[in-house]
């Protein structure tokens, strides 16, 4: 196995973490991305994205010649589809970047060859629309390339150690498919991995993330009942959870992030039948609209200053994809006359939308705001000095969206506080 050549196909979160991963597992690894940057940055053994670990790792695998960034691709004995899925405007999964990625492929299949989907999709696809494009070739497929869906389950900030960790699901297109991948997944995962068809791994991806979303907008839900009922919805949640059999989520501003938001969708694309999981998804759509709601209760004025902390999709990420709060500044700047001013000491200024309202220091973005609001939950947020930031502001006050910040220590500051789903 580790004299096998890997080429993955897609250099982003989940790609380049494990370009890396299976080059330490000793295999030879090519990287294959369309943004030359990304290419250019791996062969210098540095990357465009923030992930604990992987700078070193990547490092350390270009230097030792186990792997390496291509323009263009090559023989290899192994190709990984991780490439994104993003939803269309009318909530559809776009698979044009997996189905140029397969057509790539094909010209330079061989007998033998094993073609892996990790990108995540809706169910049929590896079988329906990757394995026919992979057929082109002139290869019989599952007999001479084997196909198989690998959904990835990494949590962002962690993705090195779970890639290796977590059990894995693999799902061939035939019983020899999915042995063939999983030989090859044995190398370098230490969890278990189940085995199954491919449209089933495909659907169990997609309601990992559908349970999750369900969950949060039943905690969201039960944020907007709390607050018209006069009802803190955080101690609910704290004292209903003692029960040994219920795991309240947490609310917040909104669901983010390419998988949580998207998967359900691609769920129901083609399933009106799906009605719990299409409400889960437009109540938390809808939470940065009630966000802004109570963003225009809270200040006086319609031009004044609202500083935003944090606007990526969760804490302690660079990644904005679907970010409930950039969703949030769109409709401030939209439908408001509100000035807006953001900081986020994680997203990076060169592919950040509103890079003109973004400050890189914490004082320069509160000065003579009326109101904070806490977007996120990143770490640094927990030791801001609020006694001293009060001073530069017009108005003391903030509106935690997370339940964060030290309530009391605010209220000692002269702040007045608002905690989203505490309606009392
Ligand atoms: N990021 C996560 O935490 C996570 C977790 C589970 C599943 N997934 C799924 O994994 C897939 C990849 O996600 P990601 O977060 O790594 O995306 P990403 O946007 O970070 O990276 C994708 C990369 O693919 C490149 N690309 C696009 N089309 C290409 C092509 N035809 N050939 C070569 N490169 C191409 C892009 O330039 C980009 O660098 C998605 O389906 C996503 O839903 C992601």
């Amino acid at each position: 196995m580790k004299d096998k050549r890997v080429t993955i196909v897609g250099l982003g979160y989940i790609g380049l973490p494990t370009a890396a991963v299976m080059a330490r597992a000793g295999m030879d690894v090519l990287g294959y991305d369309l943004n030359k940057r990304v290419i250019n940055a791996l062969n210098e053994g540095e990357i465009i994205i923030e992930e604990p670990g992987l700078s070193d790792l990547v490092n350390e695998m270009v230097s030792a010649g186990r792997l390496r960034g291509i323009s263009s691709l090559e023989e290899s004995d192994v190709f990984i589809i991780a490439v994104p899925t993003p939803i269309t405007e009318d909530k559809k999964a776009d698979m044009s970047y997996v189905e140029s990625a397969a057509e790539e492929i094909a010209p330079h299949l061989k007998p033998g060859n094993i073609v892996v989907l990790e990108s995540t999709s809706p169910p049929g696809a590896t079988e329906e629309m990757v394995a026919p494009i992979l057929a082109r070739s002139g290869l019989k497929i599952g007999e001479e390339i084997f196909v198989a869906h690998s959904p990835e389950r990494v949590l962002p900030g962690k993705i090195i150690q779970e890639l290796v960790q977590n059990d894995r699901i693999i799902g061939g297109i035939n019983p020899e498919s999915t042995e063939a991948v999983k030989e090859i997944y044995r190398t370098f995962v230490k969890g278990e991995i189940y085995t199954t068809d491919s449209k089933t791994a495909e659907m169990c991806k997609l309601m990992e993330n559908t349970f999750r979303d369900v969950n949060i907008a039943l905690a969201n839900e039960l944020a907007i009942l709390a607050e018209n009922m006069g009802i803190d919805a955080w101690e609910v949640i704290r004292f209903a959870n003692k029960h040994p059999r219920v795991n309240l989520h947490q609310p917040g501003p909104g669901v983010g992030g390419h998988c949580i938001a998207v998967d359900p969708w691609f769920v129901i694309e083609n399933h009106p039948e799906g009605r719990l999981i299409r409400q889960a998804r437009d109540i938390n759509d809808g939470m940065p609209d009630k966000v802004l709601h109570r963003i225009l209760q809270l200040v006086q004025d319609e031009e004044a200053k609202v500083a935003i902390l944090g606007v990526t999709y969760k804490p302690d990420v660079d990644d904005t994809r679907e970010s409930p709060i950039l969703k949030l500044v769109d409709g401030l700047l939209q439908r408001t006359k509100l000035q807006v001013a953001i900081h986020d000491p994680h997203v990076d200024r060169e592919v950040f939308p509103y890079s003109g309202r973004l400050y890189d220091k914490i004082e320069d973005t509160v000065k003579d705001a009326d109101l904070i609001v806490l977007g996120v939950n990143h770490f640094e947020y927990s030791t801001l000095d609020f006694s001293e930031l009060g001073k530069l502001m017009k108005s003391k006050k903030v509106y935690d969206t997370r339940n964060y910040l030290n309530q009391k220590e605010l209220a000692q500051g002269g702040f007045q506080v608002t905690v989203l789903g505490r309606g009392n």
